[in-house]
């Protein structure tokens, strides 16, 4: 009998990083696998909603997104990343990143092209790429400062490529790409006709006075770059589910068509508190950053006094750790045992790379929780006996 699923979903499997949570649930841990904050968001943004709520923007908006919200991002994207776009015909606002990425991916990737990925990756770029029906190709960060070699990034090209997906700042590992690293990039990029995809969700978290660059920014790049955002990391709003994707206008128009036919539409009134988000007071972001390098610099602290070979990030919130020295050879018997035993929940290794194997000694932390969770993650982990008894 032929079976009733397709052939494509069988050869990804769950989120790992959201299975994490629901054990994290199911034994009472604290939750540092999943990246969502555990404190309020901004109260002006939710008064915002409320009133949009009350006011009716309750009906379905225009398809790519609710004019306000487009004027919004255009105003930032200007300010911020040095791009002047048009909200009419360079926008499309989708249902978070998470939509934003696998819409642009399957609005201009054929079946049998190549997209290529830095590995290790946000899990759902692989995915992303088999439901677009390309084949993946990876290009290694090295640790431990992620650098990743030019030659073997010149030979990942080839005519079959249709796009590149960029991350930065980076999940898991945390490296801001350097405006050098972009140029050689974006290079490759107009060499070969290539796309770049890259998904700047973390580009207000930034520590140690990194920077940010946005591809589209680079000489050339503006008409060959799809810049993926949210509200989701910047204004601690992951369950609002609004995003977008910046592209030339006829990038643009084959994405908004993916997109209609996938969601039709983020939430309107969400939308519309989201024009509130971006309008905020340039203060905020500073704040933003400030806060979370603090939490960075005491998880790391803590996870390196217990013998964590620590990845200090330079950008968005996340921790990724090497125990290989600790005698841990199986990252998710690994990452089950500190949920089960321990109480703090991570993500194995595993899921950020192609191959389990490339992670079998990784976890990764993140750090977008109060202070005093943290700390409650602290006190529970300092009390763990790693397997080699090592301490
Ligand atoms: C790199 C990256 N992109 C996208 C997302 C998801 O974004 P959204 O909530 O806007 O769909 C995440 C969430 O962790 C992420 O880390």
């Amino acid at each position: 009998m032929k079976p009733f699923f397709s052939e494509r979903a069988t050869r990804f499997t769950e989120s790992v990083i959201r299975e994490m949570t629901r054990v994290c649930l199911k034994h009472q841990g604290v939750n540092l696998a999943q990246g969502f904050p555990d404190f309020p968001a901004p109260a002006e943004i939710k008064e915002a909603a409320t009133r949009a709520i009350l006011g009716d923007f309750n009906q379905y908006a225009i398809t790519w997104g609710t004019p306000v919200l487009r004027q919004a991002i255009a105003e930032k994207f200007g300010w911020y990343n040095g791009v002047t776009i048009d909200p009419e015909t360079e926008i499309t606002v989708c249902c978070g990143a998470t939509e934003s990425m696998i819409a642009s991916l399957m609005a201009i990737v054929n079946p049998g092209e190549e997209v290529i990925v830095f590995e290790p990756f946000y899990e759902n770029y692989g995915p992303d790429t088999i439901l677009c029906g390309s084949h993946p190709r990876f290009v290694t960060l090295h640790e431990p400062d992620w650098r990743f070699d030019e030659q073997e990034l010149a030979r990942a090209f080839n005519n079959k490529t249709k796009a590149i997906v960029i991350n930065t700042p980076n999940n898991p590992t945390g490296k801001v790409f350097s405006r050098e690293e972009l140029q050689l990039i974006a290079n490759l990029c107009l060499k070969w006709g290539v796309v770049a995809v890259t998904d700047e969700i973390y580009e207000h978290i930034l520590f140690n006075g990194a920077t940010h660059t946005s591809m589209a920014s680079l000489p050339g790049m503006r008409d060959q770059t799809i810049t993926i955002n949210s509200i989701s990391k910047t204004y601690s709003l992951t369950g609002w589910r609004v995003g977008w994707a910046i592209a030339s206008p006829r990038l643009t128009a084959s994405i908004r068509k993916v997109h209609d036919f996938l969601t039709v539409g983020a939430p309107h009134p969400l939308q519309e508190a989201a024009a509130v988000a971006l309008r905020m007071d340039r203060t905020y972001y500073k704040t933003l950053a400030g806060g979370y390098q603090e939490r960075r610099d005491f998880l790391a602290g803590v996870l390196q006094e217990i013998g964590f070979r620590v990845y200090s990030p330079h950008g968005a919130y996340y921790i990724m750790t090497d125990v290989g020295h600790l005698g841990v050879t199986d990252d998710m018997a690994f990452a089950l045992d500190l949920v089960k035993n321990v109480g703090v929940a991570t993500v194995p290794g595993r899921s950020f790379y192609s191959h389990p194997s490339s992670g079998a000694t990784k976890v990764r932390f993140c750090f977008p929780k109060r202070m005093e969770t943290l700390k409650q993650a602290a006190e529970k982990l300092k009390k763990f006996t790693l397997p080699s008894g090592k301490r």
